[in-house]
């Protein structure tokens, strides 16, 4: 399939995980995909795998200024985008009584403040037909301990959903978002746990998933891509679970 011939997508959090594997599906349909990270090394490392058709610009997604230079970038290798996957950031983890002001507010900027800055930067070079897709989370639909900040940081960009696709459905820009269960990505080497804790912490989860295994990144860029894609072309406002059923499943 070639559904994005000719189509440019700017994807921050596109090195690793979720966001690297929609720019390699996007890609291998015909697209060029501009990915973001916070490194030159992180991103390099990206472009190498990801082949010609990608751009990277390292941006970090909770620093405003970068946020604010985000446009200029982009302009430097188009003038039009189709598609925004807000996808880039990360969990920490911790007891209420634990979280401190630097955690919080470091959540709420990479989680919240980068989703809501990046697509408002990008609105001007997006025309009628494009799409923008926000990365929720199944922490807002099931509570789980250590998760109170995330949680809440994930639910903003929920309601993100709704408010885009609200003000943006008189330019017909669909704005729509995924939400991912448990998913084999890097996520956990941000939280501070060392690898054997993140392997306990994965035994232990793997029970609790009705399919009994860990999502693969390509089954969420298989979601974003059908969200950006003329086959959604009468989805707007959405939210949908790519999470083998957790969050409904008992
Ligand atoms: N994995 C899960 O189970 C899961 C479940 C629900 C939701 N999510 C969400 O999915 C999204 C993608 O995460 P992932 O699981 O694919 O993790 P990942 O493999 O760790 O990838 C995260 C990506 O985001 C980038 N990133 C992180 N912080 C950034 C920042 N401040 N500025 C710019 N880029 C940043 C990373 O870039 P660098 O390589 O340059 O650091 C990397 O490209 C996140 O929003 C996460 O909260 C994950």
């Amino acid at each position: 399939m070639q559904r994005f011939k000719n189509k440019f997508a700017l994807i921050t959090g596109g090195t690793n995980g979720m966001g690297f594997a929609t720019a390699q599906q996007f890609i291998n349909e015909g697209g060029t995909a501009i990915i973001t990270g916070r490194s030159k090394e992180t991103v390099n490392n990206a472009l190498k795998k990801l082949g010609g058709k990608a751009v990277g610009i390292v941006s970090n997604a909770g620093d405003f200024k970068d946020l604010m230079n985000l446009q200029s970038e982009v302009r430097k290798h188009t003038q039009t985008i189709d598609m925004v996957f807000a996808n880039a950031g990360y969990g920490k983890f911790a007891p209420i009584e634990y979280v401190d002001e630097n955690q919080f507010d470091e959540l709420f900027n990479v989680l919240v403040k980068g989703p809501f800055f990046t697509v408002q930067q990008m609105l001007s070079l997006m025309k009628e037909g494009s799409s923008v897709i926000f990365n929720t989370s199944v922490a807002t639909e099931i509570a789980m301990p250590n998760f109170s900040i995330y949680s809440a940081a994930k639910s903003a960009v929920q309601s993100f959903i709704k408010n885009f696709a609200t003000e943006l459905t008189e330019r017909r820009i669909r704005v729509n978002g995924i939400s991912p269960g448990h998913i084999k990505t890097n996520i956990f080497n941000n939280t501070g746990l060392n690898s054997e804790q993140i392997d306990e912490a994965v035994k232990n989860i793997i029970p609790t998933i009705p399919f009994k295994r860990l999502g693969e990144p390509s089954e969420i860029a298989n979601a974003v891509l059908f969200l950006a894609s003329e086959e959604a072309s009468y989805i707007h406002g959405a939210e949908i679970k790519v999470d083998a059923g957790i969050s409904v499943v008992r």
